[in-house]
């Protein structure tokens, strides 16, 4: 199974034989290796990177080159991963998040950013929202480029807090428009983020297309976290969504500590860490060196 569009086929299938869909964030290499060993069917080299790898306080400030940079070094970690698994191992979808400011604009902008990310290995892309975002889907799935659409609570538009969204029966009706008009205009799957389960229950069967959910309750086909909050390497508040699986930003902590102790106590190296000389060769230098 190595191209896109059996790739996006894979996941109709697993959508009709109501086999729930593991989509995880993905960043770097090690991200990327960590997540296809686990088993992903979807990775999504989000622009959730703004905050989790690269520090900025909002999506926005992500560029397109650096989704780009991450996303080739994601493309390699899943190659490396699925090789690991199974020699020839099928590798998961990988899908790259377009950035705020790389799409809006027009059609023709948003299949030049697609491109981008075909070209380093995506298999699919995906944007945020409805209306105009349904035209530039339209557009990038004509040049043949498969797209994943996005409702409900959306980052890149949202200012302040990040609040569920659809909580009214008038925003959840917008919200099933919006999704029916990413399925029309072409998307293969849509992610449901931040809002009730009663409104995933009633919405998802009235789609064709799998569902993915962040914070969306049960109902939807499968189920997206970001790859930081699972192994537990975010600090501070988390959305109410998030679980998480590790707690590895103090194991991080915990053991970068040991090693600057061991250094500092003189316990590092021990003999195991250190390489010894030819046989012979020390004498020699110790000749050579006047000794
Ligand atoms: O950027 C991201 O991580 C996302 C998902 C969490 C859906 O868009």
């Amino acid at each position: 199974m190595s191209d896109p569009a059996s790739r996006v086929a894979a996941l109709r299938s697993r959508k009709a034989a109501r086999r729930k869909i593991v989509m995880v964030t993905a960043y770097d290499f090690v991200s990327a290796r960590v997540v296809a060993r686990a088993g992903a069917d979807v990775v999504l080299v989000g622009d959730s990177a703004a905050n989790t790898v690269l520090g900025y306080s909002s999506t926005r400030d992500v560029s397109l080159d650096e989704m780009t940079m991450l996303a080739a070094a994601v493309k390699r970690g899943l190659a490396a991963g699925a090789a690991a698994e199974s020699a020839g191992g099928a590798q998961p979808l990988l899908v790259g998040d377009m950035p705020y400011g790389t799409y809006e604009r027009d059609d023709v902008t948003a299949v030049e950013t697609a491109r981008r990310f075909r070209a380093v290995g995506c298999d699919a892309v995906k944007l945020e929202g409805a209306g105009p975002s349904a035209s530039r889907v339209r557009a990038i799935v004509a040049a043949g480029i498969p797209v994943m659409g996005h409702v409900g609570l959306l980052p890149q538009q949202a200012s302040g807090a990040l609040r569920a969204r659809a909580r009214t029966a008038r925003e959840a009706l917008g919200l099933a428009r919006d999704a029916r008009e990413l399925e029309a205009a072409g998307c293969f799957a849509i992610v449901f983020e931040a809002i009730p389960a009663a409104v995933s229950a009633l919405v998802v069967p009235t789609l064709g297309v799998p569902v993915i959910g962040i914070g969306a309750g049960g109902a939807t086909d499968g189920q997206v976290l970001v790859f930081h909050d699972i192994v537990g390497l975010t600090d501070g508040r988390t959305p109410r969504f998030v679980k998480r699986y590790a707690t590895l930003l103090s194991e991080m902590v915990t053991a970068v500590a040991a090693f600057a102790s061991d250094v500092r106590a003189g316990t590092y190296p021990e003999e195991a860490h250190q390489y010894g000389m030819e046989d012979g060769e020390l004498e020699r230098l110790r000749e050579a060196l006047g000794e």
